[in-house]
C-alpha cells in the first residue's frame, strides 16, 4: 500500500527555489567564459596560457571556498553565509565587468569563484536542512537542475550579445540580477534551524520549523535534531580510519570521475571546439552552445524522475557508456576533419549526446551520493573533501584542455577523455552502490557493519560482523 506522502508546504519551497539561485549562478558564472573569451581576446590580446587561466581563475577561488566552507557554515550559519556569498558574487562581477585589465579580471574571477565554492557546499546543505525528509533527494537535485539552468542562461546571454561592442562585460554584468536576487531573497528567509539547535537556540528553530512544515507540533523532529547532535564529533583524523577511508575514497572517486571524463572541456570551450570543427563564425558556434545547454537542462530533468525509479547505478553504466562512445565519435571527427565535409554537423551531434549522457549520470548522480553516503558525524568534514576534490580536479582538466589540445591535437585529447571513461566504468562497476530507496541510518549502519563499499546500499544482512571503529 502506499504511504501518504506529505507534499512540501511553499515556505519550503520558496526557501529551495531561493537558495538554488547560488547553483544558479554557479552555472551563470562557470559557463559565461565560453562566449566571453572569444571577445576578452578583442580587448586584451591573450595567449593560450591567458586563456586557461581566465578560465581557470573562477576554479582557482571555488577550491578556496570549498575548504573553507565547512567552517564557515558552522560559525556563521548557513542564512549569513549565504547573505555573504550573495555579496561576493556582486563584488567580483563588477570588479570583471569594469576591468580595465586582465588583472581584474582574474581577481574579479576568483572573488566570484569563492563564493561558487562555498555555494555548492552550503546551498545543498541549507536545502537539506530545511526540506522535510521525504523530499530531500528531489529538493537537492533541484539544485543540480539551477546549475544547468544557469549554465543554458549563460550561453543565452552569450548568443544575444553576440554583436555588441564590449559584449563581455555586459556577459558578466548580467550575473548581478540573480546575486542581488539571492542576497534580496536571503534576507527574508529564516536561519537553518538544524544549525539554530546546534547553537542552543531550540525556541527559535521550533517557530521555524512550525513555519515550514505547516503544522504546530513540530517536537518530534526537534527532539530528533537534538538526538542526532548527541552523537560524539569525530575528529578528522578519524576520515582515514579503516571503517570510514573506503567510502571517502568512493566519494572522492566520483567526484573526480565527473570531471576527468571531460565535461567542462565541453562546457566551458564548446564554442572554441565547435570552431576548430570548422563553423568560422562566432555566433553559429555560439548557437550550437545554446543547444548543448538547453538538452543539459532537458536531460537533468530526465535524472531527477529517473534516479530513484531506474537506480543510481544502471543509470551510471549507460550514462558512461554513451559518454565513452560520443567521446570516441567526437575523436573520430577531428581525425578526419577536413578529409570529409559535413563533419562538424557530426561533432555538434557527438557532443549534444555526450552531455545528454553526462547529465542524466554523473551530473545529477554526484551531488546526490556525496549527500548520501557519508555517515553523520563525519559528513561535514568527508563532504568537503568530495566538494574540494571536485573543484580541483574541475581546475586540472580546464586548466590543461587548451595545452592538451596543442601538445597532442584535438583527436587524442579526446581520446584521453574516453579512455577514462573506460577506466571510470570499469572501476564503478565494483565500487558504486545503489542506494535507491534505502535510508541514510541503513546505508552508515552498513558502513559500519564493514559490507563492500558495493554493497553499502543493500538491506541488512545478518551474521555480519561489526567493524572495530578505531
Ligand atoms: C558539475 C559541473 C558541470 C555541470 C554541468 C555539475 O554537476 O559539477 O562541473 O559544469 O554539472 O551541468
Amino acid at each position: 500500500m502506499k504511504s501518504a506522502i506529505r507534499q512540501p508546504n511553499f515556505a519550503v519551497c520558496l526557501v529551495s527555489a531561493i537558495a538554488a539561485l547560488a547553483g544558479l549562478l554557479f552555472g551563470f558564472d562557470t559557463g559565461i567564459i565560453s562566449g566571453a573569451l572569444l571577445f576578452i581576446q578583442k580587448t586584451f590580446p591573450l595567449t593560450a596560457g591567458l586563456k586557461e587561466f581566465i578560465v581557470s581563475s573562477v576554479l582557482i577561488g571555488a577550491m578556496m571556498g570549498s575548504l573553507g566552507s565547512g567552517y564557515l557554515t558552522d560559525k556563521y550559519g548557513r542564512r549569513g553565509l549565504m547573505l555573504i556569498i550573495a555579496l561576493m558574487f556582486i563584488t567580483g562581477t563588477l570588479i570583471a565587468a569594469l576591468a580595465i585589465n586582465i588583472e581584474m579580471i582574474i581577481l574579479g574571477r576568483i572573488f566570484i569563484g569563492i563564493a561558487i565554492g562555498i555555494g555548492s557546499y552550503t546551498a545543498p546543505l541549507y536545502i537539506a536542512e530545511a526540506a522535510p525528509a521525504e523530499w530531500r533527494g528531489g529538493l537537492v537535485s533541484l539544485n543540480q537542475l539551477a546549475i544547468t539552468i544557469g549554465i543554458m542562461s549563460s550561453y543565452f546571454i552569450n548568443y544575444t550579445f553576440i554583436n555588441t561592442e564590449a559584449s563581455w562585460r555586459i556577459m558578466f554584468a548580467i550575473g548581478i540580477i540573480p546575486a542581488v536576487l539571492l542576497g534580496t531573497g536571503m534576507i527574508f528567509l529564516p536561519e537553518s534551524p538544524r544549525w539554530l539547535v546546534k547553537e542552543g537556540r531550540s525556541e527559535q528553530a521550533r517557530k521555524i520549523l512550525i513555519k515550514l512544515r505547516d503544522k504546530q507540533n513540530v517536537d518530534h523532529e526537534i527532539h530528533s535534531i537534538e538526538n542526532s547532535l548527541q552523537i560524539r564529533h569525530a575528529k578528522l583524523s578519524e576520515l582515514l580510519a579503516p571503517w570510514i577511508r573506503n567510502v571517502l575514497f568512493l566519494g572522492i572517486f566520483l567526484s573526480f570521475l565527473q570531471q576527468v571524463t571531460g565535461i567542462n572541456a565541453i562546457i566551458y570551450y564548446a564554442p572554441t571546439i565547435f570552431q576548430m570543427a570548422g563553423f568560422h563564425d562566432a555566433s553559429s558556434s555560439i548557437l550550437a552552445t545554446l543547444g548543448i545547454g538547453v538538452v543539459n537542462v532537458l536531460s537533468t530533468v530526465f535524472a531527477i524522475f529517473y534516479l530513484d525509479k531506474l537506480g543510481r547505478r544502471p543509470l551510471l553504466f549507460y550514462g558512461l557508456i554513451g559518454m565513452g562512445l560520443s567521446l570516441f565519435c567526437l575523436s573520430m571527427t577531428f581525425h578526419y576533419a577536413g578529409q570529409v565535409p559535413y563533419l562538424r554537423w557530426f561533432a555538434v551531434a557527438s557532443t549534444f549526446i555526450y552531455v545528454i549522457c553526462f547529465a542524466f549520470s554523473l551530473g545529477a548522480l554526484l551531488w546526490l551520493m556525496v549527500s548520501e553516503i557519508f555517515p553523520l558525524e563525519l559528513r561535514g568534514a568527508a563532504m568537503g573533501i568530495a566538494v574540494f576534490s571536485c573543484w580541483f580536479a574541475n581546475f586540472l582538466v580546464s586548466s590543461t584542455f587548451l595545452t592538451l589540445v596543442n601538445a597532442l591535437g584535438t583527436a587524442n585529447t579526446f581520446l584521453v577523455y574516453t579512455i577514462m571513461c573506460i577506466a571510470g566504468l570499469a572501476i564503478s562497476y565494483y565500487i558504486v552502490p545503489e542506494t535507491k530507496g534505502v535510508t541514510l541510518e541503513k546505508i552508515e549502519e552498513n558502513i559500519r557493519r564493514g559490507l563492500p563499499l558495493n554493497q553499502i546500499g543493500a538491506p541488512i544482512t545478518d551474521n555480519v560482523p561489526e567493524v572495530e571503529m578505531s
